[in-house]
């Protein structure tokens, strides 16, 4: 039986504070933006809300590179700001989660520069450095370029992300005391619990080997050295007991690295996190270890049975954290359909993939904007790209031999800045996001998504969002979609069915993936359809979703 908890009950909205809605016009969105928000967000009817870092950063990485994890950032407000956001927020009966970035700190840190200026200092212990590394590993790290970076005095220092993310050192008892002492202090403040970042990239085989280069750049993949190593345990299990072990907190990592048949050593009420996101089928598209640009055919045969394996994992052990979308993601309407067929069916798209998504066992994260059906912008010139990651593909996608138009092509398929484009809010300048000039361009692909006119429209992709909602957090068949047991079908190859079972009773979701008409069951009672005419008849139009009961 499966235990009841506040958070599996809870449907999660996850914000990018910078591009979400700035209240003072200086074209950033900040704590006050999101707090002034909060009413359309208890309208939609999300429970919990999971905000991208807004902490004190010289924001190279957008926020996950952390001078000061005691301190907003100004551009985003200060720490009263932050109050009132939580506390406006439990009014409104959201429970608020923080991303929690671990792995590593900005090379602005006190700690960093401190390490830095002085080899004697015990911040040089913090972090990971080598005076010779002739012998170690040459890692790519995760935006390109060696994990290796020389500092001024000749020695070298290591990083996972980027150059100015350098890694923190686990290995030191002080430096993790100070991080629970922080950790501690966010969690007296009221709220509700950490999405763990990269948490998986805390532990790293320390004798740094060396291994063979696998790509043009002379370096080679981290994945099996610096993700998900071996003794990590100890360190998750000290980390939740001196911390949000202490109370009914959630944690959902950000965890790399952890083959499906793991997941329960990781996740579950007495191990190491309340969920875990799963990659393996939003990252569908990506050649592990390769460059964007290097795209990988999948069928949609291959995304079922990596959504189902990773369904029947979690179901087996723990709960899962389900979504299709977040801040590192392109939107998905151009990920997972074809694009001839996005004209004409975007909105039934962006709701297929809704329903897809939002029934599955486990809690639903929406991610700002994909209520509304928003959708990937396009980059005319590598100038116009905002994200590191992007930048680092590109350039690595041109060592490789690719021409500059396939580099950008690769970032316009994957750049992580199509869901960081301002939240659009209305019709006015900037979609109303900001009325100053915003720190990121607007989108230009779908203008005529906005919040105030799918409010008013009962078949908008929002409208759709919130019956999902209703129908799965206040209807009779709460219970059966929140806890019920889930169980795929198989119809048609094109169709992803399943039902959810509990006590006798059966909800049925099925999602037609493609842009056929396709021969289907009847369906007895339809609670939710894509399409403004439930058919109920024995077929699926394209991209047709339903929920029902037979
Ligand atoms: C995670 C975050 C991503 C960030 C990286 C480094 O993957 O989701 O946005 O760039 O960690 O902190
Ligand atoms: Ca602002």
């Amino acid at each position: 039986m499966t235990e009841r908890k506040w958070w599996k009950e809870a449907v999660f909205y996850q914000i990018y504070p910078k591009s979400f809605y700035d209240a003072n016009g200086d074209g950033i969105g900040d704590l006050k933006g999101i707090t002034q928000k909060l009413p359309y967000l208890k309208e939609l009817g999300i429970t919990a809300l999971r905000i991208c870092p807004f902490y004190q950063s010289p924001m190279v990485d957008n926020g996950y590179d952390i001078s000061d994890y005691y301190q907003v950032n100004p551009e985003f407000g200060s720490i009263e700001d932050a109050e009132e956001l939580l506390q406006c927020a439990k009014r409104y009966g959201i429970r608020v989660i923080l991303d929690m970035v671990l792995n590593h700190t900005s090379d602005q840190h006190p700690w960093f520069r401190e390490a830095c200026a002085d080899k004697n200092s015990k911040y040089r212990d913090y972090y990971i450095f080598r005076d010779d590394i002739s012998k170690a590993s040459q890692f790519r790290s995760i935006f390109g370029g060696s994990t290796w970076t020389r500092t001024e005095d000749g020695s070298w220092y290591y990083h996972t992300f980027a150059q100015q993310q350098p890694d923190l050192n686990w290995e030191n008892p002080g430096l993790r005391k100070e991080l629970y002492t922080m950790i501690n202090w966010w969690l007296d403040r009221g709220i509700s619990g950490f999405r763990l970042d990269a948490i998986t990239c805390i532990q790293k085989d320390m004798s740094f080997p060396r291994v063979e280069a696998d790509g043009a750049d002379g370096l080679c993949d981290l994945r099996n050295y610096g993700l998900n190593v071996p003794g990590i345990e100890e360190k998750l299990r000290e980390l939740k007991k001196e911390t949000y072990g202490r109370g009914d907190y959630v944690t959902v990592a950000e965890a790399p690295g952890i083959p499906g048949e793991r997941l329960e050593e990781y996740i579950g009420e007495d191990v190491f996190f309340s969920m875990i996101f799963d990659f393996s089928y939003t990252d569908i598209d990506l050649e592990p270890g390769s460059p964007w640009a290097k795209m990988r055919r999948w069928s949609l045969e291959e995304f079922k049975e990596k959504l189902f394996r990773n369904q029947r994992f979690v179901s087996e052990t723990g709960w899962a954290a389900n979504y299709l979308e977040n801040h590192d993601q392109p939107r998905s309407i151009s990920k997972y359909f074809q694009r001839k067929d996005i004209e004409k069916y975007s909105d039934q798209m962006a709701k297929a993939l809704g329903t897809l998504f939002f029934f599955l066992r486990g809690t639903p994260f929406i991610y700002q904007g994909e209520e509304l059906g928003m959708r990937n912008t396009c980059f005319s010139s590598i100038d116009e790209v905002n994200d590191v990651n992007s930048l680092g593909q590109y350039e690595r996608a041109l060592e490789e031999g690719y021409t500059r138009q396939e580099a950008l092509d690769a970032v316009n398929r994957r750049s992580r800045d199509h869901a960081r484009y301002p939240m659009q809010w209305n019709g006015d300048l900037n979609f109303g996001f900001s009325e100053g000039k915003p720190w990121i361009q607007c989108g230009q692909t779908c203008g005529e998504l906005t919040v105030e006119r799918e409010s008013v429209d009962g078949q908008s992709v929002l409208s759709y969002y919130k019956k999902m909602i209703r129908l799965r957090n206040h209807s009779p068949y709460s219970e059966v979609l929140i806890y019920g047991d889930l169980e795929e079908i198989a119809p048609d190859p094109d169709i992803i069915c399943y039902k959810r079972i509990r006590g006798g009773e059966e909800v049925r979701v099925a999602v037609n993936m493609s842009g056929k008409t396709l021969p289907f069951a009847e369906m007895r009672q339809v609670l939710l359809s894509n399409y403004e005419d439930p058919s109920g008849a024995a077929l699926l139009r394209p991209y047709e979703a339903a929920v029902w009961v037979e």
